[in-house]
């Protein structure tokens, strides 16, 4: 075969990228925040974000964490896989922290490393992971840096002494200087490094504790509000948290041991909206560090080069549902997270608020900015972040295993003392410096959750290792006080006659049961094209598709997503069915039609 002189022009083209275009590849920088709650709008308090960010680029309000704590959500942002398939699942050993991740075998394997391999220089400031500490941060060192400051444990979260491996070399420890303002001093330093390499594009994660809690062993144990800088102390005195139907509720909401929770008193409240207060202050340090990076960029020349990410790892709950301040639950408050977005070609001063997103997806959208290919085993997919329409995918998983941990003075402590010992190795009389600190047993805190957001519907649904069930209906509900699912009050109401979409509840709960079925265990494009699993012929991919009265039958006799026992990490073997049934449209499916008109209770499978 002869190509002519065009055609092989065209192919040389397209299999080398003009250098040009290879240099013009674009510098990305994520701030990435610590339990910074989307719910209670604590964006609207960061001036400067909305300035650089908020008006200049585009707010995803409908992204999400898939885990709803700390080290799982870093580990699930920076893999681009979920926890069920890295299996860090928790803060500390034996089922997550630093050292789980190394035993996983993600050293190698994250994206700081394909970035840095792929011509970029690669920066971190801030904290990395739990249990990355004083004793093990050169076990291994962290691979994929050009330059990196870690906070380390066991003073991660003290804002005013804390300890740092500069470029993995020996920890030093900075006793009166502020965190958040020490971790912008460290990326205007990087930046600076990084504009003096002209050949390469940069990738840079600033990684404040803010707002997270401060949280100390020594001199006496403490887990209160983040401490603030001096300038910001006087900030946001009338504040009080958002008195939404969610806040301590008169009639308990949730399942589980969220439901068995006394309602806050007075002083609870009060020290509570203090805390919001503080984390508030806290995070305007992160405010002006935006500024700080976004006048560097300018100055160096590369803001129009540049994308700007602002998330955080995890969301929070203070006084909603009764709850004590901390995350770690499926409700909105904690798995709900802001994300921003700014850069050459993202539509400024958007607000996308049907399109679903989440952590998986944020490794798949740096790399394909950066013209990296994407990886097979990535759980998510780019984000759309160029696309100014307000439609997109619809779906998100989330998952938890293990106990919750109430924070600040009143927390109770429920699981915090165990979670110490194991932590770090205390004995009680090391930790029961408060002698008023009740220990009842750790909650059981296992859970699949999935959000769904489409044009008809909003909807939240989980199934608990106790096997409770929870559906919220959240364009009539948006704040998850009404469990359609209570067994108590569907009893009262004589259950089958409550519907949802047209269609009798366990109809719609069939469908997003067995959505968990499949998400619950998916690994690459199963966990984007969940509904294509159970329907291979491809005629269905979104939740309005599979409600399809056609459909019932099937549903009514998919496995259902349960647990055999509670356990605080990811034991496969209680966790229930593990594979869905596929819509064949076959014999096989009809048959099962028909059997069901004749007797709903009939399966094949059991
Ligand atoms: C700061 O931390 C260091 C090391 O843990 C400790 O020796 C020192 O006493 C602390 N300073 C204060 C003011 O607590
Ligand atoms: C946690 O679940 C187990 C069963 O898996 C149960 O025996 C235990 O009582 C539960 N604990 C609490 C505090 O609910
Ligand atoms: C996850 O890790 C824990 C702790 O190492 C282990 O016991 C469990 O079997 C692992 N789960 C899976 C599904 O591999
Ligand atoms: C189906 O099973 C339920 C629960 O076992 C039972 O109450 C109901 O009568 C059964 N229906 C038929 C048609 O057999």
């Amino acid at each position: 075969m002869r190509l002519n002189t065009a055609a092989v022009a065209a192919l040389a083209a397209f299999a080398a990228p003009a250098p040009a275009l290879a240099a013009a590849r674009p510098n990305i920088i994520v701030v990435l925040t610590d339990d910074q709650d989307a719910q209670m709008n604590s964006i609207d308090y960061m001036p400067l974000l909305q300035k650089h960010l908020v008006d200049q680029g585009t707010t995803f309000t409908k992204h999400y964490c898939t885990i709803a704590i700390c080290c799982p959500s870093r580990v699930n942002l920076w893999t681009g896989q979920l926890a069920h398939n890295t299996n860090v699942t928790d803060v500390s050993p034996p089922y997550g922290g630093y050292p789980k991740f190394v035993t996983e075998g993600y050293s190698d394997r994250h994206l700081a490393v394909w970035m840095q391999e792929s011509g970029y220089n690669t920066y971190y400031v801030g904290k990395l992971f739990n249990h990355h500490s004083l004793s093990n941060y050169d076990k291994p060192h962290v691979r994929g840096f050009t330059g990196s400051d870690f906070l380390l444990d066991p003073t991660t979260y003290q804002y005013w002494n804390f300890s740092t491996t500069h470029n993995g070399a020996p920890p030093v420890n900075y006793d009166g200087v502020y965190s958040p303002d020490f971790t912008a001093e460290r990326v205007y330093e990087f930046l600076d490094e990084a504009a003096e390499d002209s050949e390469k594009p940069f990738f840079l994660v600033a990684a404040p504790i803010a707002p997270h809690g401060n949280f100390q062993l020594s001199p006496k144990l403490e887990a209160g509000p983040p401490q603030v800088a001096p300038r910001h102390q006087h900030l946001f005195n009338d504040y009080e948290i958002p008195r939404t139907p969610n806040f301590n509720p008169e009639t308990p909401s949730g399942v589980d041991w969220i439901a068995r929770l006394p309602r806050l008193d007075d002083t609870v409240l009060a020290y509570n909206d203090e805390f919001q207060r503080q984390r508030l202050r806290s995070l305007q340090a992160v405010d002006e560090m935006v500024e700080g990076v976004v006048a560097r960029l300018e100055a160096s020349g590369q803001l129009d080069n540049t994308y700007i990410f602002y998330t955080a790892d995890n969301g929070y709950h203070i006084s909603q549902h009764r709850l004590n301040p901390g995350k770690e639950c499926s409700f909105e408050t904690d798995i709900n997270v802001p994300l921003l977005v700014r850069g050459p070609g993202v539509p400024a001063g958007l607000v996308k608020d049907s399109v679903v997103s989440s952590h998986t997806d944020l490794a798949p959208t740096i790399m394909h900015l950066a013209g990296n290919p994407l990886r097979a085993d990535f759980d998510g997919q780019p984000i759309a972040v160029h696309d100014a329409s307000n439609t997109g995918p619809e779906h998100v998983g989330t998952e938890f295993w293990g106990h919750a941990f109430p924070e600040g003075k009143y927390g109770s402590y429920v699981a915090a003392a165990g979670h110490l010992e194991a932590y770090y190795g205390l004995s009680p009389a090391d930790y029961q410096a408060d002698t008023q600190m009740a220990r009842p047993a750790p909650v059981n805190n296992t859970y699949k959750g999935l959000r769904v957001v489409g044009a008809e519907y909003n909807l939240y649904y989980a199934v608990w290792c106790t096997n409770d069930r929870q559906l919220y209906d959240m364009r009539k509900d948006p704040f998850q006080v009404d469990n359609l699912l209570d067994s108590k009050k569907m009893t009262a109401t004589a259950g089958p006659a409550s519907t949802l979409l047209g269609r009798d509840l366990a109809t719609v709960a069939d469908r997003l049961d067995a959505l968990i079925l499949i998400m619950k265990s998916c690994k690459g494009n199963a966990c984007v094209e969940p509904w294509r699993r159970i329907h291979p012929h491809g005629d269905v991919h979104s939740l309005s598709a599979a409600l399809a009265p056609k459909y019932d039958a099937f549903y009514a006799q998919q496995p259902k997503v349960s647990f055999t026992s509670c356990k605080p990490g990811y034991l496969r073997e209680v966790e229930g069915p593990q594979h869905a049934h596929v819509f064949s449209g076959g014999a096989l499916d009809t048959m099962r039609e028909q059997m069901h008109m004749v007797d709903p209770n009939w399966s094949l499978w059991t």
